[in-house]
């Protein structure tokens, strides 16, 4: 059974004076996220990725299509249950304490009373909050705040897990943890349907992702596959700066230190360029495809889109690539 599945979803807002202008925020999505998996939801800033949480969280009607989770109709009352959920901006009732915060999540979602105590305090202490129950979440760091976030999402231990941007705002360490966290989560069986414009933690994580742009879907798909589909470049190494000229002339280029060259060239060119460094008598060394990246696959969607939809590079999206 999928876990997610999404049909023709689309949204539009009312905006503008009088609210007569409509403004397509998503367009016909349709999507399947399958059971234990890690699904990568991605996007420039308005893409729409928060929009599509706030629907299959029932937040927000669609103007048109529907949404399953687990089978069931989101509204279904089963549902809740089983999902957790982190916003992209909590705005907690900051004056609380975080074990009070949680045992509040953990009533809503229908844990039982006796089980809410214990149950808070282990999940503080999986988030690395343990001895910080009882300060004030206004005192909390962006970091603390974000872990108590998560805390809350799987408080009652739920079957799917919804986060937006969860790295969103860390520090490299406090993004490091969450990957933990998510990582672990989805060893123990719970699939994680996470959104993020932090490719490199989308491409460490995910087994699937799908990218989106200005509300349309455009690419989804295996990590690996969708690498090795963009990946059309090999890396040449040789010993003699004789060729470098040749090698030049197939549109590729080529640094030199001292007798050894290095070239980056499309795979269509690669038996061309071998034999003219044959030929000018240099020493093979090495022939190694190059890797593509997740953020070289997003920019080819995300600039195809903009090329069919008129998109102008004052608009381009901006992207947060962190190592
Ligand atoms: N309440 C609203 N009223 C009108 N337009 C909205 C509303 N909420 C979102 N939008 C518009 O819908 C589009 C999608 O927004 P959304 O917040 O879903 O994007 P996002 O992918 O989450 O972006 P970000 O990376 O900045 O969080 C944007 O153009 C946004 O301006
Ligand atoms: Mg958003």
């Amino acid at each position: 059974m999928n876990a997610i599945e999404i049909s023709g979803l689309k949204k539009t807002y009312s905006v503008g004076f009088f609210r007569k202008t409509e403004k397509v925020a998503l367009r016909d999505l349709s999507l399947e996220v399958h059971e234990g998996e890690i699904f990568g939801y991605l996007g420039p800033n308005g893409a729409g990725k928060t929009t599509t949480l706030k629907l299959l969280m029932g937040l927000m009607f669609p103007t048109s299509g529907w949404a399953k989770i687990l089978g069931m109709d989101i509204n279904h009352p089963l549902v809740r249950a089983s999902v957790g959920f982190l916003p992209e901006q909590p705005y907690f009732y900051d004056y609380l304490t975080a074990a009070e915060l949680l045992e509040y999540y953990a009533q809503l979602s229908g844990v039982p009373a006796k089980e809410r105590g214990p149950r808070t305090r282990k999940m503080l202490e999986r988030v690395g909050l343990a001895g910080s129950e009882n300060t004030q979440l206004r005192k909390f760091s962006k970091g603390m705040l974000q872990r108590a976030g998560i805390a809350q999402a799987i408080v009652h231990d739920p079957k799917i897990l919804f986060l937006d941007e969860p790295m969103s705002g860390l520090d490299p360490i406090g993004r490091r943890e969450v990957r933990d966290l998510i990582q672990e989560l989805h060893d123990e069986g719970k699939t994680i349907f996470f959104s993020t414009h932090i490719l490199s933690d989308a491409e460490t994580l995910c087994d699937r992702v799908a990218v989106l742009n200005k509300g349309e879907l455009r690419g989804i798909g295996v990590v690996a596959d969708l690498l090795a589909d963009s990946g059309n470049k090999v890396e040449i190494v040789w010993q003699g700066s004789a060729a470098t000229a040749a090698v030049r002339a197939l549109n590729a280029e080529c640094h030199t230190t001292g007798e050894i060259a290095r070239a980056v060239v499309s795979k269509t060119v690669l038996d061309a360029a071998i034999d003219v460094i044959r030929q000018a008598k240099g020493n093979l060394i090495s022939v190694t495809p190059v890797q593509a990246t997740l953020e070289e696959y997003f920019l080819k969607r995300i600039d195809q889109g903009a090329s069919a939809g008129g998109n102008t590079k004052a608009d381009s999206p901006v992207l947060e690539v962190k190592a």
